[in-house]
């Protein structure tokens, strides 16, 4: 039985394993992008990641989708290791210019995507599923170029839900819209979070949304970057772009993450 006001949450499953990654960028300009990083995400868990420019994030996030193999540790995703790009997850990236296919059409870059063995009903309801999730119903037939750069990005996140990955990995996908629509994007994110119960693992700079979206944040240390706290976000949910960002433990975490992030980019090697 549970009781709701005192019982604690059940642990979830860890979705995404990470032990001792490190990767070391090999050639003339020889890098050692990560220097150790062991975390894990949980299943349905909101999990931010910053840290100071160029501190391997983007390096972290190639590591953990199989687009790169690192030099050091393993990562597993629902426990199998990750040896290429895994059907279970899709990546999301701040171009979403260069990321969508201009010549097809917004339901025909999300239709690349799905199995080519689906058929046309399916296909076509889970086109419009996905594109009604994102705000943009009615929107199947324009091309990405007769969109604005939020629409595009919301383009982007529906081709990501429509194959149903279990994890999404975002790299600063909101870095180029502007504050308004960001924040429409943010809590869009949210949304969709809890209709698709995804885990989503989030790369930004911006300290704020950081904490306004997770349930938790990772703050790296400069390059060769380590994880230099874990920080657990109770703020309540559902949560609100002007209450939630006023709430004295939003304003205290994210001066804390601030102070951290400074003093890392401070330190000299
Ligand atoms: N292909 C590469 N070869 C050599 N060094 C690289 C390569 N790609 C990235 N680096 C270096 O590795 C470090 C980490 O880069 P990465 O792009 O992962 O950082 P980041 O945290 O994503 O940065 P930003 O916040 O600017 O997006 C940087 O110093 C970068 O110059
Ligand atoms: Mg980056």
């Amino acid at each position: 039985m549970t009781t709701a006001a005192t019982s604690k949450p059940v642990k979830s499953k860890d979705l995404l394993v990470i032990e001792g990654l490190g990767h070391v960028y090999e050639g003339k300009n020889r890098h050692e992008a990560i220097g150790k990083l062991d975390f894990t995400v949980p299943e349905g868990a909101f999990v931010s990641i910053v840290g100071p420019s160029g501190c391997g994030k983007t390096t972290m996030l190639r590591c953990l989708s199989g687009l790169m193999k690192p030099t050091r540790g393993t990562v597993l995703l629902e426990g199998e290791p990750v040896d290429g790009v895994p059907r279970d997850l899709a990546l999301v990236f701040q171009d979403y210019s260069r990321s969508l296919f201009p010549w097809r059409t917004v339901g025909g870059n999300i239709a690349f995507v799905l199995p080519r063995s689906m058929d046309k009903t399916e296909r076509q309801a889970r086109i419009q599923e996905v594109l009604d999730a994102v705000g943009l119903t009615g929107s199947a037939d324009k091309y990405p170029w007769q969109l604005s750069g939020g629409m595009q990005q919301r383009v982007a996140i529906a081709r990501a839900l429509a194959y149903r990955p279990k994890i999404l990995l975002m790299d600063e996908p909101f870095a180029s819209v502007d504050a308004q629509t960001r924040a429409e994007l943010e809590d869009l994110m949210l949304q969709v979070r809890d209709q698709f119960g995804m885990t989503i693992l989030f790369v930004t700079h911006d300290i704020d949304e950081s904490v306004y979206l997770a349930d938790q944040v990772l703050v790296l240390s400069k390059s060769p970057s380590t994880i230099v706290a874990k920080l657990d976000v109770d703020l309540p949910r559902p949560r609100d772009q002007v209450a939630t960002r006023e709430d004295p433990d939003f304003v205290h975490l994210r001066s804390d993450i601030a102070r951290m992030i400074r003093e890392q980019s401070q330190i000299r090697k």
